[in-house]
């Protein structure tokens, strides 16, 4: 959604903002050169090469590769959208937000929800009540106490009580005035197969409320009192309704996400009843799945509070099963992870309440990376009676190992891996070898490696340059590269550039850094950051610059015609010895290129 009240907003937040003091709060640079230097906060690196340009307004690292404008780097940082980057910074600055006009639906919409969230509300009140308060809910008191809950920890999560009866929530809410359709709605009543009418979804339960992060009551889980009957589900969870969706929604975020936020770290725990647990002995950054996969929507919410997560779920093989699938969605989504397993078999709940909250602070204290955790479980589980149990239980590592960033701990691990399962060194090299040629064919990482050139990439890689930053400063020039120049002397992503300029000319608007670092991939982004932070701050009346891109055009051009030339005289060769005619014809017209290239001011 784009309109000319907010493009307005985010030039004046843009106006306003000193990309100097938007990176300062997170790095620490010093001046050098006429630029801020720092050590870069996206990659690990020892040495500073993460650079800042106030004029310019942006940031580069020659390390990664990472880049943009300040908005870029807050959305990196603090893992939000461009646009949230956008209003974050209005914030610190006190600009207030546009007024947003919201359309007759969306207002029907925000209704609607609204209603949806006090039934619940009300709902959540109606059995807190009957657990504090009530004769039956006695049975529930009882069951929290031996499970050694206080009445502390009742009230911080309003956990209350369903008594065993089809009709009693149901009377209670439609007394209030609430239909049933729209208690329905909530996924507190449905409605009878036999019979007209609706009866109470949670019966005979402990209800734990289940909120959105902004705590709003969305939902409840519900458990059984005993678990003697199998038939019978130990958890019954509030249906998929419109305001509750298990895959963006954690137990206790709208608890915990403050002291996320401040302590950094995330605890994520399978279970209600380890979350809760853990909150009231004091570990108080914990969240719980609603018992389903973790989803790359979890690790989002996340992530907005903290870089670090720690995976603490049961230590049966199901919860350490479903610990590994979630470690590459985590990783993926930029969080350093962590996992905790639970010594004797235990799960969180138990294991806080026997040993307290100490013996839990050394657990996580102890929590293992994930490499070592992944090490770890591949290596209970490797048959190393033979060399190929071992070399499948390598060739499972590697990958994990692949993806450390450090080469020297990289290395150590290898190192590990290799005398842990007693595999011989130049085995574990060659599958290496195997392995990362694999990989690098497959795909380039998206943090670009920065490879060795040759002197004439490197000359064509600053000519490409060049262009480029002549081409944005100054869109008449876009004619003039077109007229000189194949499309395909250029990379990809700056054809990408070339051509959204030229749209952009087309429709007569100029591309300012705002509306490129909006619509561009991160690839292109980073690319024209880059670009542009080398160069003087416009190039236009600049002779120096002008002289540059004039030699840079023909630097292109002579390697143009040098791979026209060479590919001629390949041609040729093909006629020798059937046909002398062709051949002559070929290396006729290669010595018209070979003239064409004399003829370039700039020649070897
Ligand atoms: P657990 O059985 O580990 O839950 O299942 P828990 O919280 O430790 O339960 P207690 O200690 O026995 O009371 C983990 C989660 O899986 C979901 C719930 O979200 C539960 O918290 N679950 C489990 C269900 O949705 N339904 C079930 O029948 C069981
Ligand atoms: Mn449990």
């Amino acid at each position: 959604m784009r309109s000319a009240e907010l493009d307005e907003f985010v030039e004046r937040v843009n106006e306003r903002t000193d990309i100097y003091s938007v990176v300062s709060r997170y790095v620490t640079l010093t001046q050098r050169s006429g630029r801020y230097w720092g050590r870069c906060p996206f990659h690990n690196e020892k040495t500073a090469s993460f650079s800042v340009s106030p004029e310019k307004g942006l940031f580069y690292c020659f390390g990664c590769g990472a880049g943009g404008n300040a908005f870029k780097f807050l959305s990196l940082i603090e893992n939000i959208t461009y646009f949230e980057a956008v209003k974050l910074q209005a914030q610190r600055l006190g600009i207030d937000l546009p007024e947003k006009k919201s359309s007759p639906e969306e207002e029907r919409r925000r209704r609607e929800e609204k209603s949806l969230f006090k039934i619940n509300e009300f709902a959540q009140d109606f059995y807190h009540e009957c657990l504090i308060k009530t004769a039956r809910g006695e049975i529930g008191r009882k069951y929290l106490a031996a499970r050694g809950i206080t009445e502390e920890t009742i009230e911080t999560f309003k956990l209350g009580y369903a008594a065993d009866d089809w009709e009693n929530l149901l009377s209670n809410l439609t007394r209030r005035g609430f239909s049933p359709e729209q208690i329905e709605k909530v996924g507190l009543i449905a409605g009878r197969k036999n019979s007209s009418g609706f009866y109470d979804r949670f019966r005979g339960r402990i209800m734990i409320p289940i909120n959105d992060v902004f705590g709003h009551a969305v939902g409840f889980g519900g458990r059984i009192l005993k678990s003697e009957d199998d038939n019978i589900p130990k958890y019954l969870n509030t249906p998929e309704t419109e305001i509750f969706n298990k895959r963006n929604l954690l137990f206790g975020l709208d608890k915990s996400n403050r002291i996320i936020g401040s302590t950094g770290v995330a605890i994520v725990v399978e279970g209600y009843m380890d979350a809760i647990s853990l909150f009231s002995a004091g570990i108080k950054n914990v969240v719980a799945t609603l018992g389903t996969a973790f989803t790359p929507e979890h690790a989002k919410l996340i992530l907005k509070y903290a870089r670090k997560i720690i995976f603490c779920y049961d230590s049966d093989e199901a919860g350490q099963r479903a610990t590994l699938r979630a470690l590459p969605i985590v990783q993926a989504a930029g969080a350093n992870v962590f996992v905790i397993k639970v010594p004797e078999g235990k799960d969180p709940d138990e294991f806080v309440r026997k040993n307290g909250k100490a013996a839990f602070d050394e657990l996580i204290k102890n929590a293992a990376s994930l490499v070592d955790y992944r090490m770890n479980y591949v290596l209970a589980r490797a048959d190393i009676s033979t060399i190929r149990g071992k070399v499948t239980a390598f060739r499972e590592i590697l990958p994990v190992i692949a993806g450390i960033k450090n080469p020297s701990v990289r290395n150590e691990y290898k190192k590990k891996i290799a005398s842990a399962l007693a595999l011989d060194e130049q085995l574990v090299d060659d599958e290496w070898k195997k392995f990362s040629s694999n990989a690098n064919a497959e795909k380039q990482s998206p943090v670009k490696k920065i490879k060795s050139l040759s002197t004439d990439e490197l000359l064509i890689k600053e000519a490409q340059e060049s262009i480029l930053r002549m081409a944005w400063h100054d869109e008449e020039t876009l004619d003039y590269i077109k007229f000189h120049l194949p499309r395909e002397i250029f990379t990809e992503t700056q054809r990408e550039i070339l051509s959204r300029l030229e749209e952009y000319r087309k429709q007569g608007k100029r591309l300012t850094q705002i509306s490129a670092a909006d619509e561009f991939s991160e690839e292109v982004n980073a690319e024209l950051s880059r670009i542009l932070i080398d160069g003087a701050d416009d190039p236009r009346g600049n002779d120096k610059e002008l002289e540059l891109f004039y030699d840079s055009v023909d630097i292109l051009r002579r390697a143009v015609l040098q791979k026209k030339y060479e590919t001629l005289l390949a041609e040729a060769d093909e006629y020798i010895p059937s046909d002398e005619e062709t051949y002559k014809e070929k290396v006729r017209e290669s010595l018209k290129v070979r003239n064409e290239i004399n003829k370039l001011k700039i020649s070897n």
